[in-house]
């Protein structure tokens, strides 16, 4: 989604100016297009030359060069920036900004530009947890200006506390998120991923072939348009996503009793884990020994979060998927009356690219009142973007009825 954005990235001189080679290299993998504004003090951490070549483009420093030199000034980077990044930000180029001084390059760019700008402090734990620090940041918050937060832990001066440079994927996370229109602002969305596992003995346990990335996407995404996301996962080997409240559970019971604590604030409802619809009938306290023969295990049924959900949604609006291998439309339309969803989102899985671990989905979705969208094959974070469309204008045609009637 940085896709031909236009990127400037101020780095200032800290320790962490090591990392912005990285977050450089990042921003260009996602292809965005770089500008590097270093400062003097800068350029004693990290060499212009690392960043030009990772960049692509030549790093900016100085204010006046000779006019045959500068092929761009402060105000062309100001302009044609969609967003201003400083990374490492230390305590003064924060307090410039915050005292409106424009003395070198980074700041007068800064002060001239209209963009976006994301701050992203890291320093010595003390300077950061000074008064002073403290207060330029909360001015430049108040005024807009994006911060984050930076993580805690042992610092290059020896101290411990907060003060590193945040993980890089925080903050690019953060940059996808300031540049997405922030359209379910206001909206708290509950969302399920990945597999339930369901033991029979310490070691062993069904289960099925699930991700997590369908609805880890959708949790990305809908954050990403500003909505408050509360993500409930069974187990998956994925991040937890940046900026959500993320809850982790194993068996179809623990997701069960995470849905019905955490439905009640909830706008909107998206039901994107494979649940096992069964579990063993007894697990085992030790390991079950292999024997002669053969091993038969009861199952028993699992209660169907979904249709519980649907029985007392209310105003919200209530989205399943399905997994199909055949009949696919009217299966999962099927699946949507009988448990009371708005919206189902079906992925025939014996398409090449669909359903399950793959980065990339082919879905239907379907609504109650006979719509079909088709979607090709997309990755599943431009899947999720598609699905949550379509959930926004559910939500708007609601809102525009109730006005109207
Ligand atoms: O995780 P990935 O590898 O990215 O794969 C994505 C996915 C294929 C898992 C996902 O897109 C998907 O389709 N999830 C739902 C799979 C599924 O369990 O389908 P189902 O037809 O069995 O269930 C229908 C709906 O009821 C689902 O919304 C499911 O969450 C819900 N359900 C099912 C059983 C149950 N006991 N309780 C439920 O709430």
């Amino acid at each position: 989604m940085l896709k031909g954005k236009k990127i400037v990235l101020g780095i200032t001189g800290g320790i962490a100016a090591y990392k912005s080679a990285e977050l450089t290299r990042e921003f260009v993998k996602r292809g965005a297009d770089v500008k590097v504004i270093m400062t003097g003090n800068a350029t004693e951490f990290i060499a212009p030359l690392t960043l030009q070549t990772l960049s692509g483009n030549p790093v900016y420093m100085d204010m006046f060069l000779p006019a045959d030199k500068s092929e761009i000034s402060h105000i062309s980077l100001a302009d044609e920036a969609d967003i201003l990044i400083i990374a490492p930000a230390t305590a003064n180029i924060i307090g410039k900004i915050a005292s409106g001084l424009a003395d070198d390059l980074l700041s007068t760019t800064v002060m001239a530009t209209n963009a976006p700008v994301l701050i992203c402090p890291a320093m010595n734990t003390n300077m950061y947890t000074n008064d002073i620090v403290k207060q330029n940041i909360s001015k430049l918050a108040s005024k807009n200006y994006f911060f984050i937060e930076p993580g805690h832990g042992e610092l290059a001066c020896g101290t411990e506390g907060p003060g590193r440079l945040p993980p890089l994927e925080d903050i690019v996370e953060e940059v996808e998120s300031i540049l997405t229109k922030s359209d379910l602002a206001g909206e708290k969305i509950l969302i399920t991923a990945g597999p339930t596992q369901e033991p029979f003995d310490p070691v062993r346990y069904i289960t099925n072939y699930s991700s997590g990335k369908m609805g880890y996407a959708l949790a990305t995404m809908a954050r990403r348009r500003g909505a408050e996301v509360t993500l409930i996962s069974g187990p998956t080997s994925l991040p937890e996503p940046f900026g959500v409240k993320f809850l982790q559970v194993s068996s179809t019971i623990e997701m069960r009793n995470a849905v019905m604590n955490n439905m009640e604030d909830s706008t909107i409802i998206i039901k994107a884990a494979a649940v096992a619809d069964f579990r063993p009938a007894a697990i085992s306290d030790d390991k079950i020994k292999k024997g002669d023969g053969s091993l038969s295990v009861r199952l028993e049924r699992n209660p169907d979060i979904i249709s519980e959900v649907g029985k007392m949604k209310g105003d919200r609006i209530l989205v399943g998927f399905a997994v199909e291998t055949e009949n696919l439309i009217e299966n999962a339309r099927g699946k949507m009356t009988e448990k009371n969803m708005d919206i189902i989102v079906a992925n025939d899985v014996t398409q090449d690219g669909a359903g399950f671990r793959t980065d990339t989905n082919i879905v239907k979705i379907l609504d109650r009142k006979g719509g079909v969208e088709e979607v090709p094959l997309l990755d599943k974070i431009e899947v999720a973007e598609r699905i949550l469309d379509r959930i926004k204008a559910m939500k708007d045609k609601g809102l525009k009825q109730k006005s109207e009637g």
